[in-house]
């Protein structure tokens, strides 16, 4: 790096020693800009700094460099002066930190002038990926600060048809936890089951009126769920719905008050009513076999499964306090927070009958999470048509001055809807919880067509790999999107061997390894006596540069919840690793390359595997 006198180095990631390459350079860009300060050579405010070093970042063509810094644009406009001018004053004032070169993008350059590039030094390069091949956390630092972190997702309502989006809820909210976990932070997951919703009332309803005893014995979710849809088309007496159902229209000419009958059961279960508290202990159970079967699949699981019905005790005082605190009052019966002025619909806590609301829960669930877990982030991980719900949560809660509530960071990690191919939200056929499965049905069996090619299977592993694909197919699908945007559901494209999908990239785990098998290379021998990785071809630098980016990316994917970074990473590294596998022999190199090339592979497919293990997403060794 250019020689300049190093001011004492700022707080933050280091110039040297530990951390990214990326945190490294950050840190050198931090002394720079913190000493041109103090001189008064640029108008920087200490505040300014993160976010100016924030502009060190990998570049998208290798010839520019590895990492550039784009800061001396907006610097030289603050000072007046020109963007190179300025670019060598911050690059001259870089600490003699080993490992990097600046350079500079010559004027007439296409990305104009005033680009800091850094080139990774050769020997920083060796030495980097030779420490994450011998490193069990493959290179990736640990986060200075853990935090403790809540994510609340998956949170089906139970007892209710569940639908795609409590898939994209409980895959991005896994992968998340799994992620922020293996940065070190403390996390705590928690289900936060909607059961003590309306649903209810309508299966108790439906349970006093018209239950198939017999049915229920035989599989006790299959005869809820029949009950549910079948009270909710009575209660509700839409015409075209009764035409459709004649047991529901005959029903609906008995009953003419059915809606408010099913209203009155929920209401008589959250007033504590003996025989609709048992009946509700009676379903609960076979509403939780229903949804384990389902995470068990998608491998998933919870630290906590606090749903609705465990803050139902503390619902009374949450609306005491807020009315003592002078922030809820009443409005025509009901009781709520007025936001957004006293013309406004306010943030409703307690309904005119009395009945406390989805808001209420959510609220007493915020104070009970910080009295009991002391969070210092809460993460909701919840479909995005719920985005008012969570602004006036958030909003409500910044007011209420509950202890802790000052310092917690609240998130709406949101997500778009599936559509499908007609460009509508995706529905399963039959729209319960066993269309779900039959949804992860159909993905394993397509997963089976697609890798019955692989002739050396045997049968009972080429039912575990269907699982695995066909899982991981799913799964991946949702992970690579831009959670915000809706995405159409596709089993064609989400098999594709080629593309960015989980095939594709279980298939590059498989055949990373395979050139290992093939060579009869003992893992655990290369491992115990790691050879040193000296990239010198730019397919080898380009891979090991790559792998070293795992933490930055890990890092950039919790700064805004986008698991879809760390697929497109992954992507891009399985395409590295071809043109390198492509280009370069390996088993038939010379020493030392055949070594430093054989522990490149592995440590790729570590890193592959990891990676995708990050998302929750399994591999295999052969399909
Ligand atoms: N049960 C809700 C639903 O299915 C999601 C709950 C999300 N979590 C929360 N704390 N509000 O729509």
């Amino acid at each position: 790096m250019t020689a300049a006198s190093a001011p004492a180095p700022p707080a933050g990631p280091s110039p040297d020693g530990a951390g990214t390459f990326r945190d490294r350079l950050r840190g050198a860009f931090a002394t720079a800009l913190t000493g041109a300060a103090a001189d008064g050579a640029l108008p920087v405010a200490a505040a300014d700094i993160p976010a100016l070093v924030d502009q060190v970042r990998e570049t998208a063509d290798a010839k520019f460099g590895d990492y550039s810094a784009t800061l001396a644009m907006g610097l030289a406009k603050k000072a007046g002066r020109k963007p190179r001018d300025v670019a060598i004053e911050v690059a001259t004032r870089l600490p003699t930190a080993p490992g990097f070169e600046a350079t500079f993008t010559p004027p007439g350059d296409p990305v104009g002038p005033g680009f800091i590039n850094v080139r990774v030094r050769d020997d920083a390069l060796a030495a980097a990926i030779s420490a994450a091949f011998r490193d069990p956390r493959l290179g990736v630092p640990k986060v200075a600060a853990p935090a403790t972190i809540v994510i609340d997702f998956s949170s089906p309502n139970v007892a209710k048809p569940m639908h795609v989006g409590h898939i994209r809820s409980t895959v991005i909210g896994d992968a998340v936890a799994r992620i922020l976990s293996f940065r070190g932070h403390r996390i705590i997951t928690d289900n936060h089951l909607g059961d003590w919703g309306t649903q209810f009332g309508m299966i108790i309803w439906g349970w006093k009126h018209c239950r198939d005893d017999a049915a229920f014995a035989a599989d006790p979710t299959a005869e809820l769920g029949r009950l549910y849809r079948l009270v909710r088309r009575v209660a509700d007496a839409k015409p075209e719905d009764l035409a459709a159902d004649p047991q529901a229209a005959a029903l609906a000419a008995r009953h003419p008050a059915a809606g408010r009958e099913v209203l009155e059961e929920t209401a008589k279960l959250h007033a504590g009513d003996a025989e609709n508290r048992a009946l509700w202990e009676r379903f609960m159970p076979a509403c939780l076999a229903d949804i384990e079967r389902l995470y068990g699949r998608l491998g998933v699981s919870f630290d906590h499964w606090l749903g609705e019905s465990f803050f139902q005790p503390f619902l009374a005082d949450v609306v005491a306090d807020l009315e003592r605190r002078g922030l809820a009052r009443e409005s025509r019966g009901a009781t709520g927070i007025f936001l957004d002025g006293d013309d406004k619909p306010p943030f409703l806590v307690r309904k005119a009958d009395g009945a406390f609301l989805y808001a209420t829960t959510d609220l007493a669930t915020i104070r009970w999470r910080l009295e009991h877990w002391k969070p210092d982030r809460i993460l909701y991980v919840v479909d995005h048509r719920q985005g008012q719900h969570f602004d006036q949560l958030f909003k409500t809660a910044g007011l209420w001055g509950v202890p802790g509530l000052d310092r917690v960071a609240l998130v709406h990690v949101a997500f778009g809807t599936v559509l499908g191919d007609d460009g509508k939200p995706f529905k399963t056929r039959s729209g319960d919880t066993v269309g779900l499965e039959s949804l992860l049905d159909e993905g394993v069996e397509r997963a089976g067509a697609v890798i019955a090619a692989d002739e050396g299977l045997a049968e009972e592993e080429r039912r575990r790999v269907a699982e695995t694909v066909g899982i991981g197919a799913i799964k991946y699908a949702d992970l690579c999107q831009n959670r915000t945007t809706d995405y159409v559901f596709s089993y064609d494209k989400m098999l594709e061997l080629k593309g960015n999908t989980a095939a594709y990239m279980q298939y590059a785990v498989a055949r990373v390894e395979g050139v290992l098998e093939k060579g009869g290379i003992d893992r655990e021998a290369l491992r115990s006596a790691p050879p040193a990785i000296v990239p010198v071809d730019p397919r080898e630098r380009a891979l090991a540069l790559a792998i070293l980016r795992f933490g930055e990316v890990l890092e950039d994917v919790e700064a805004d919840y986008r698991p879809n970074l760390l697929t497109t990473w992954l992507y891009d590294l399985a395409g590295r690793y071809s043109a390198f596998y492509d280009a370069l022999p390996i088993l038939k190199a010379a020493e030392p390359e055949r070594g430093s090339r054989l522990a490149l592979a592995d440590l790729t497919g570590r890193v592959l595997r990891k990676g995708l293990d990050l998302l929750g997403i399994g591999t295999v060794r052969r399909m």
